[in-house]
């Protein structure tokens, strides 16, 4: 039987039925719906709409079917029309009329953005322990690599030289970008809604205050219009966790280059790598991969969320629940991506000695010779013009900076003397590079002790 079966004369079409309904999807809800429920249960008796044997009632029985969802002996019934619905009806017959006195003064209207907020407000917080882990593995492997000196890239040319620990704690500035963007996303997804009703409010003098502070909401929507039709709570998520993706996916990006036979930087650990069917030789960063391939499946529901979203008139519109897919799906993806791309990198062998000759070869210490030409004198431009050349006679005769004779260095500029080989020494390069935010291994663990400090404070922020 439908909610609105007294206005209708004929049972719902199977198909439509199928179509309609959210409930294979929306029952994920059910703790966020039955606690929501109860908080607006009390609130109606405390406000002397309900009667508190009324209240009493519908608490235990609420209490009672998550227990029983929890458990298994209640099944969810896939004909209903939503969670919402199963849940009432669900009740209604296990305690009869005071089941039926829960809806008043509400609609599903506010209660489907209320549920969600509550659901997505406790993903948030699991999400935010993932992208923690992952800085914190980060942080571990920067710390152990601090010395490790690499090439680092611009234009995939070999630029300059860095140390491996600066590329991870790269990583690790745009995670805590992340986790600082899910703040700013709850915050406005902390706010009740209920009291909306299905648009205008109601007659019933609700304390719409006490349900957001029993359900530690931060406060109440201030238009029951925009109450129930506001869906920015979900888009706002829905791009946070495509910033994650795109963080993710750069980082795969690098994951798969580095394993390749061309760099061998790193070598994934076996349990986080797959063979081929046919080629014996191969081992395959697919982890990395289809990390970087399911990013446009949650960019695909931003678009897909903001497209649903734009036309629509105020207020609820069935449109709208084709929100929960969407987020949902998303949310799903960035956690399983996180939780799987977290130990993969906890667990990669970094092959510092093929990263240091990748660093050799390149002549990424050649701002570093210009720069020792500007120490004894010459103006910055005149140096980069006598370094290209020395660059260029040593790809002509098949030699590195190192390798050149100071005679020939000579040649090109007088200036040169023996301790040019000091200043183009690599680790010398690195570590000269102390300038705040650079690479130098001092500053790689300057740079993890403040991260690790912050998600010190963060986790105590959560107590
Ligand atoms: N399943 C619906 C949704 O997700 C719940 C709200 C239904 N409201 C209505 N007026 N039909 O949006």
């Amino acid at each position: 039987m439908k909610l609105w079966a007294g206005r209708f004369r004929k049972e719902l079409d199977q198909k439509t039925n199928d179509f309609n309904s959210s409930i294979s999807f929306d029952s994920r809800m059910a703790d966020e719906d039955i606690i929501g429920s109860m908080a607006h249960a009390a609130m109606l008796a405390k406000q002397g709409i309900i009667s508190a044997a009324d209240a009493d009632a519908i608490r235990g029985g609420l209490a009672d079917i998550l227990s029983d969802i929890k458990s298994g002996k209640l099944p969810i019934d896939m004909n209903a029309e939503d969670i919402h619905t199963f849940v009432e009806g669900e009740l209604t017959s296990r305690i009869g009329d005071a089941g039926k006195r829960l809806h008043t003064g509400r609609s599903r209207n506010d209660q489907v953005t209320l549920d969600l907020r509550l659901y997505l407000k406790g993903r948030c917080s699991i999400l935010r322990s993932h992208l923690e882990n992952l800085i914190s593995v980060l942080c571990d492997k920067a710390e152990q690599y601090s010395q490790a000196v690499m090439p680092g890239y611009t234009h995939m040319q070999r630029a300059q030289p860095i140390t491996f620990g600066h590329h991870l704690m790269a990583y690790s500035e745009m995670f805590l970008r992340d986790i600082d963007r899910l703040g700013d996303a709850t915050a406005r997804m902390e706010i009740s809604p209920l009291g909306s009703g299905a648009l205008a409010s109601t007659t019933y003098p609700l304390d719409r205050e006490m349900i957001a502070k029993s359900l530690e909401l931060n406060g109440v929507t201030h238009n029951s219009l925009d109450g129930v039709s506001d869906r920015d709570y979900v888009i706002e998520l829905a791009a946070v966790l495509s910033l994650i993706m795109v963080h993710l996916s750069r980082f795969s990006e690098e994951i798969i280059l580095w394993c390749s036979w061309e760099f061998r930087f790193i070598e994934l650990d076996d349990a986080f790598s797959t063979g081929s069917s046919i080629m014996p030789q191969k081992k395959n960063p697919d982890i990395a991969e289809l990390v970087r391939g399911k990013s446009g499946r949650v960019f695909g529901d931003l678009m897909a969320l903001l497209t649903v979203m734009k036309g629509l008139p105020l207020a609820y519109n069935k449109d709208m629940q084709e929100d929960k897919e969407a987020i949902f799906d998303a949310l799903d993806t960035v956690e399983i991506c996180l939780t799987t791309f977290t130990p993969m990198i906890d667990t990669m062998r970094v092959l510092t000695g093929n990263m240091r000759k990748a660093a050799a070869g390149g002549f990424i210490n050649a701002t570093d010779c210009a720069d020792y030409l500007v120490s004894k004198g010459l103006p910055f431009r005149d140096a980069y013009k006598a370094t290209g050349s020395l660059v260029a006679l040593c790809i002509d005769k098949g030699l590195t900076l190192e390798s050149l004779p100071l005679d020939e260095y000579k040649a090109v500029c007088p200036l040169f003397e023996q301790d040019v080989f000091d200043a183009i020494y690599l680790d010398r390069c690195v570590a000269m590079r102390r300038v705040y935010g650079g690479p130098s291994p001092g500053n790689v663990l300057n740079q993890v002790a403040r991260v690790r400090e912050l998600l010190r404070s963060c986790s105590t922020d959560k107590d």
